[in-house]
């Protein structure tokens, strides 16, 4: 059956699966470092998520004069993280954010300037100086469209160092070998239907988050976290799915992203009653608080009768008492936003808001040089060959139970750089790839023809929206026991449903977006399944996990990573250690404490 499927085969040294900004910087890395490198994308390059990352990137830089430092930068994200993040890759991203910042700047990204020339540099929430004392200014902004002005560099540079782009390829798995080795990937090309096989020393997997599980999101309909799946797939885990974010100021009621650089500009929230509620739950830095805290209050606003609109199931964003000057040169993106998505014009009303899934904190284990870790109890660093991972996708753990705004943009330009010098210390010049096996493969291709042919009575859509639904309505910003426990069973009827009654009316190769539909919601049900029971598995509330029923941080029994599988739609659990120390000795532990705003 799999011979009348064309197959070519490749072979380069590095293979990079996803084109976003992770994806983009390990790639020019890796080629300008004179690596054979193939990017293999599923979108052209500069129409990946990363272009839709507004507010900036974080970096201790200290342009703007309040004394910033990378060891403020550090015990902010640690105490964001709610202590879950590992400290020793915390300590390694916000040093390294200077120079990564500064070598982007050298590329060409168009930064917004302040009147000395120097990157401009704006507040953002959980952002501090002198250990919380007062909101630092360290997000490196370009205007309110960050992501897209970093996006289109990288891929200039990429194209610079000569990278070969594989564009519009679906990547269907990993190749594996009987050594639990990565040998390379089996993909698909959607433009003309061919498969390709792709051997290389190291497959690096910067496929982003799986947001599209949910019925509201900021992301992208691409966001469907193909590269996790793949890891499940392979036998191997992934950790802390659990923590998924939710960002306080999606638009009413489409969702889209309305950048936190509006509150780091000056705006503020309000309730029906016109309170600006955030200074009864962060008296300190109020609407700058982390965005756990941020969306939670928001959303007991709401529970409990002071929303506003008809059905009281929002809040409003206020932006319209700051200059218009100001508004049109630094917040152009969301403005235009708000007047094509709520019919609002933000220099002179407020904007309908509401908390809407935006992050997965968690993804697949790696180590701060972004390689993949299959933690053992015997060995919970145990390095995964020839497999890299960075991005949204990873976990390395740097943003822990709940990323800070504008570490999002800094964690794929700082660990893409990593994974490429990594890379090249893997890397010798004289060792051969190793040839694929002919039945390398085998297994994705025939799932592929299955999937195809598949005559069942429901569309990949039908399924999709009840997976959406359950896991908005289930596994949302406050969770229960009970509530999860139906959301676990629906998710897994649904799974069942999928495998057996999905339906396809395509049965081409050729831009058959029917079957890339069905393989990405196999996909996402595989992540929604580990999520959910992730999130009944951990009884305790950290960070974006707040769970009604263990309303308290539990660090005796918590303070852990989880390390999930998934076989045959069973999930199984282990932990690893949080790392609860740091590289040098130029910066100590930042110790557990309770975590106020
Ligand atoms: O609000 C924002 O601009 C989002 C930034 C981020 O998620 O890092």
């Amino acid at each position: 059956m799999t011979k009348e499927y064309k197959i070519t085969d490749h072979t380069y040294d590095v293979v990079i699966v996803g084109a976003g900004g992770g994806g983009l910087r390990a790639t020019l890395g890796m080629a300008a470092q004179g690596l054979s490198t193939a990017s293999i994308t599923k979108v052209f390059p500069t129409r990946s998520h990363t272009v839709a990352a507004q507010g900036g990137i974080s970096a201790a830089l200290d342009n703007m004069g309040d004394g910033d430092n990378w060891r403020f930068h550090m015990y902010d994200t640690v105490k964001g993280s709610d202590w879950l993040g590992d400290q020793d890759a915390i300590e390694y991203m916000c040093r390294n954010a200077i120079p990564a910042v500064i070598e982007l700047e050298h590329m060409g990204v168009p930064f917004s300037r302040t009147k000395e020339g120097k990157i401009y540099q704006r507040k953002f929430g959980g952002h501090t100086i002198d250990y919380g004392e007062f909101p630092a200014q360290r997000s490196c902004a370009a205007a309110d469209k960050t992501g897209h002005a970093i996006l289109h560099t990288l891929y200039q540079q990429s194209l610079k160092h000569r990278a070969q782009f594989f564009n519009e390829f679906f990547v269907l798995d990993l190749i594996m070998d009987d050594e639990g080795v990565c040998r390379g990937v089996i993909a698909w090309n959607l433009e003309d239907g061919t498969l390709h096989r792709f051997a290389a020393h190291i497959v690096v997997l910067a496929t982003g988050g799986y947001g599209r599980a949910y019925l509201s999101c900021t992301s992208a309909h691409t966001c469907t976290g193909d590269g996790n799946a793949m890891i499940l797939r392979a036998g191997l885990p992934l950790q802390d799915m659990e923590f998924v974010q939710f960002h306080p100021t999606g638009i009413y009621p489409a969702g889209c992203l309305m950048s936190e650089g509006a509150r780091g500009e000056g705006g503020y929230l309000t309730n029906s009653e016109g309170e600006q509620f955030m200074e009864r739950y962060a008296p300190h830095v109020k609407d700058l608080a982390s965005r756990d805290v941020v969306s939670r209050a928001i959303q007991i606003e709401i529970n409990e009768g002071r929303g506003v609109g008809p059905l009281k199931d929002h809040v409003y964003l206020h932006m319209e008492h700051l200059d218009p000057t100001l508004i049109h040169e630094r917040l152009p993106g969301i403005t235009e936003t708000a007047r094509i998505f709520a019919g609002v014009d933000a220099t002179k009303e407020p904007i309908p808001v509401l908390p809407t899934v935006h992050y997965n904190m968690g993804g697949i284990p790696t180590n701060h040089f972004a390689e993949v870790v299959n933690s053992t109890d015997q060995n919970p660093e145990q390095v995964v060959s020839g497999l890299m991972a960075i991005g949204e996708g990873a976990c390395v753990s740097v943003h822990g139970a709940n990323r800070l705004g504008t570490n999002s943009l800094l964690d794929l330009i700082v660990f893409g750089r990593a994974a490429a010098y990594r890379a090249k210390e893997i890397i010798s010049k004289e060792k051969v790839v190793k040839p694929l096996r002919p039945q390398d493969g085998k297994e994705a291709i025939e799932k592929l023809n299955r999937l195809r042919q598949a005559k069942g009575s429901l569309k990949t859509s039908e399924i999709r929206l009840n997976m959406q639904r359950a896991m908005q309505t289930h596994c949302a910003v406050f969770r229960t026991q009970d509530h999860l426990e139906k959301g676990l069973k629906k998710i897994k009827d649904i799974t069942v449903s999928y495998q057996k009654d999905i339906q396809l009316n395509d049965r081409s190769m050729i831009w058959n977006s029917d079957l890339v539909e069905a393989l990405e919601l196999e996909n996402l049900l595989q992540q929604s399944l580990v999520t959910i029971q992730s999130a009944l598995n951990r009884k305790e509330t950290r960070g974006a996990h707040a769970r009604e029923d263990y309303p308290e941080r539990d660090d005796v029994h918590w303070m852990k990573h989880t390390v999930v599988r998934l076989k045959e739609n069973e999930v199984s659990f282990s932990y690893r250690p949080v790392h609860l120390y740091t590289l040098s000795t130029e910066v100590e532990v930042i110790p557990p404490a309770k975590r106020v705003y």
